[in-house]
């Protein structure tokens, strides 16, 4: 028997057929609105919004398997309601999202941005002392708001740089602060103590706007902050505000607000650099994002449990 299947147009290329056998796909184009109709299964990309009237549109709907760790484009309790399931990719994106979580720590702390910009406009006249002086990044403190998965595969590339660690996490992480030495802290202590904050929760309400302007002020004159987790975790214009009064030393983002488009403030600010969501985008990443979707699809249409439910 062949099910209904919606799937993101994007992950075409990313899919081997047959991981699609029995499956009666249609391809949903990016731009193109959530149909009404009796598909069994949606996999959507993070950028749909997967809502009360979506669902209701999609009455004989079993699973929501969304193609992103994080799942705010879901409305879970709508879907719970309506007896769908939500899954999620976690644990394959979690080695490329902290090596991207790297890449932006070294490109803010050793300004690579600004140096790649001296050498296009050719402005450059060559080695001097006190050109783009960065920061050494021995000896000073990263922290870790959140340690999940990826906050702690972050943590533990911290070793070989000699940066102390510390973390604020609902619950006591024991064996990453064995294998790391992290030591736990509160929000607040966080801030006040980390010369690299970066940002590794989800986005819930009571997670949204958590950097905003006062947070900012309880951070180190000169810190550096990083986001690779969901946009809507900092106020952007809070954000644009204190690198431009120099309070913060430069920011390292790839993730915002209301993607594509990006607070016109934070854009023109100095000392960022900004990345357009591509923590997870490697060739093995998006390839294996893609097959968990499909395969929790797989499973629950043929009457087994999710592999990766987001709520039991
Ligand atoms: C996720 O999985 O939530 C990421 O943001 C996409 O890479």
């Amino acid at each position: 028997m062949t099910h209904r299947v919606l799937v993101a147009a994007e992950l075409k290329n990313l899919l081997d057929t047959s991981q699609l056998a029995d499956l009666d796909i249609t391809w949903l184009a990016a731009g193109e609105p959530t149909p009404k109709g009796n598909w069994e299964a949606i996999v959507p990309l993070l950028s749909r919004w997967v809502g009360g009237t979506e669902l209701k549109n999609l009455p004989n709907l079993r699973i929501v398997a969304n193609v992103a760790v994080g799942y705010n484009n879901i409305d879970l309790v709508a879907a719970e309601m309506r007896k769908v399931l939500v899954t999620n990719t976690p644990g394959v994106l979690t080695e490329a999202t902290a090596d991207l979580t790297w890449a932006l720590i070294l490109a803010t702390a050793r300004r690579l941005v600004e140096g790649v910009d001296l050498i296009r406009s050719g402005q450059w006249t060559g080695w001097h002392p006190e050109q783009l002086l960065g920061v050494e990044l021995r000896g000073r403190t990263l922290g870790l708001f959140g340690a999940g998965r990826i906050g702690q595969a972050v943590g533990r590339r911290a070793l070989p740089f000699g940066l102390e660690l510390r973390y604020a996490a609902r619950t006591p992480k024991p064996d990453f602060e064995r294998e790391t030495g992290a030591r736990r802290v509160d929000t607040s202590g966080l801030l006040s103590g980390s010369d690299i904050v970066s940002l590794h929760v989800p986005s819930t309400p009571e997670t949204k706007g958590i950097i905003n302007g006062e947070t900012l002020a309880g951070m180190k004159r000169g810190a550096i902050l990083i986001n690779t987790s969901r946009g809507d975790l900092i106020r952007e214009e809070a954000l644009a505000i204190a690198l431009e009064r120099g309070h913060l030393g430069a920011a390292g983002l790839d993730v915002y607000t209301d993607e594509p488009a990006i607070h016109p403030r934070l854009l023109a600010a100095p000392r960022t650099v900004l990345l357009p969501h591509i923590g997870s985008a490697t060739e093995e990443t998006r390839r294996k994002m893609a097959a968990i979707a499909v395969s929790n699809v797989q499973a629950v249409l043929s009457g087994k449990p999710p592999l990766t439910p987001v709520y039991a």
